[in-house]
Parts: structure tokens; sequence; C-alpha cells
């Protein structure tokens, strides 16, 4: 028997990296998921796996941009017909941002951060909300370490992340007396996109990871996913407006130094 036995999740950004990891932690544990996906193929393959995991898993892949609202009215109905319900609601899709330094970052780039974050997040809840107000549900939304430390040359992303948590915080309040407890996770995970940047000018991975006291990147399923089965799981129906750090310890003990990592001239 699963801890999420019944359960239906939607995942944003479940292609790849943590969303990924999460889908299937997810997936193993019985619910069945919904990945919302820019990327069809990779979507698709996610899918195709939770259901090649010979557990009877349910899966689908809706091909989603989180910056439009039209996809994400989509995903919520298309989840609803396909599987009458929505219990578990994960936004981890967002679109980050080249380090550049403040004065310098365009609005573009502020743009694109809040709006594949905290509006979309905004969205994804207000159109779960009639479905989960009934019976609860669980909500957990991906922040950053990078707003806690208020990372240099993240200007955009970082403060997206922050409108994320305190987003997070506000439902947490409204929405308690509801029973969906609405969550954080700042996560370090070692996604496709860490792993292409080792060795080039551009490596996230070697400061995050080597700066970290645990001294590891984060597993996307085993590290990142089980937490988010734990915070959507009954083991969780206490815990809301948290803030849970995944991340080796790097967001609270190891400062992130763009420059030094070789970022910026
Ligand atoms: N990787 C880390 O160490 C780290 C650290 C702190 C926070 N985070 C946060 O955790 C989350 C996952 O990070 P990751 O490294 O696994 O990401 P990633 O970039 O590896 O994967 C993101 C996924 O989201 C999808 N996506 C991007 N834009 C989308 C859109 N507009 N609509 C739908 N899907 C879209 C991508 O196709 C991809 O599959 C993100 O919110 C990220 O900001 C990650």
């Amino acid at each position: 028997m699963g801890r999420l036995d019944g359960k239906v999740a939607i995942v944003t950004g479940a292609g790849q990296g943590a969303g990924r990891g999460i889908a299937l932690a997810m997936a193993k544990e019985g619910a069945a998921i919904v990945i919302a996906e820019i990327n069809q193929a990779t979507g698709g393959s996610t899918a195709t796996e939770i259901a090649g995991l010979g557990l009877g898993g349910k899966a689908y892949a809706a091909l989603c941009d989180v910056t439009r609202k039209a996809d994400i009215d989509n995903v919520v109905a298309e989840t609803i017909s396909r599987f009458g319900a929505i219990d578990i609601l994960v936004n981890n899709a967002q679109q980050f941002m080249m380090p550049t330094r403040l004065e310098e970052t365009g609005e573009d780039v502020w743009e694109s951060c809040h709006t594949s974050g905290p509006l979309a997040h905004f969205r994804l809840m207000q159109g779960c909300f009639p479905h989960m107000k009934a019976k609860g549900g669980k909500i957990i939304n991906l922040a950053s370490g990078a707003a806690l430390r208020g990372d240099k040359y993240l200007s955009a992303y970082a403060a997206a992340k922050g409108a994320v948590i305190a987003l997070s915080k506000t439902a947490a309040n409204e929405w308690a007396k509801y029973k969906i407890n609405v969550n954080v996770i700042c996560p370090m995970v070692v996604s496709e996109a860490m792993k292409a940047s080792i060795g080039t000018p551009h490596d996230f991975y070697t400061p995050l990871v080597t700066g970290c006291p645990l001294g590891r990147g984060g597993d996307a399923e085993t590290d990142i996913g089980r937490c988010a089965v734990f915070l959507a799981s009954p083991d969780a129906d206490y815990i809301t407006a948290c803030v849970l750090n995944v991340d080796g310890g790097a967001a609270d003990l190891s400062p992130l130094d763009l420059a030094k990592a070789g970022f910026l001239s």
C-alpha cells in the first residue's frame, strides 16, 4: 500500500530534474500524475517511465506552458476529466536567469522569472482551489536558497522565489480552514542543466556542491521527491506554511559566490 494511494497530483515541469523526481516518487506511492510540461518529449518520457514501473501507475503528460493562463486552465480541466480530482499540486516549473548584475538585468528577465514562477503558481493554485476546497489538499511550491541568501547576480530569480515563499505563506493562512496545506521546498538538485554546466564557464554545480556542508548535490527522486511525498502525505497534515530546505545545508550555511565561481568578469 502506497502513502498516496488514490491521490491525483499535478506536477509542473516534470519532464526532467526535480519535477521528474517528484513525479516518480509520488507515482511509486500510488498517486496518479499529471505532468504539466512545456517540453512534449520529456513530459511524455516521464509518463512512459511511470507506466513502465509496473505498479499500475497512471500518468498523463499535458503539453503546458505555465506562463500561459489558457494552458493552465486546460491542465486543470483535463486532470478533472481524466482522473476526477486534484489532491496535490506541485508548482515546480520555473525559468532561470543567467547571472547578471542587478543594474544590467533587463525587464524581460524580470518578467520571465515572475511569469513562469509566482504568477503561474498563483494561477494554478486558483485553478485547483475549487477542487480542493471541499476535501482538502496539499500544495508544494518550489522556491530557492537564492531568495533566502539573496544570492548576488540573480536578482529577478531570487525576487521571484521570494514572492513564491510569500504567496505560499498567505495561501497557507487563508486556506488552512479548508484543510489545504501549502508548503515550500528549497532544493538543491543535480538537474540535467546543472550537470551540463560542469567544466564550462557557467559551472553552477561545483561551487554549490563543494560549498554545501553535506558535500553532495541532491538526488531528484530520493532526496527531493521523497520530501515532496512526505509533505503530500497524511504524515504532514499538521505542517503548513513551512519552508523546507532540502539542499544539504546550502541555504543556511554556504553563501554562493557566483563571481568567485567565474560567472562575472
Ligand atoms: N537545481 C537546483 O539546484 C535548484 C536550486 C534551487 C531551486 N531550484 C528550483 O527547483 C525547481 C526545479 O529545478 P530543476 O533544476 O529541476 O529545473 P530544470 O531546469 O532542470 O527543469 C525545469 C523543468 O521545467 C520545465 N519548464 C520550464 N519552463 C516551463 C514552462 N514555462 N512551462 C512548463 N514547463 C516548463 C522544463 O522543460 C523542465 O522540464 C525550479 O523551480 C528551480 O527554480 C532548483
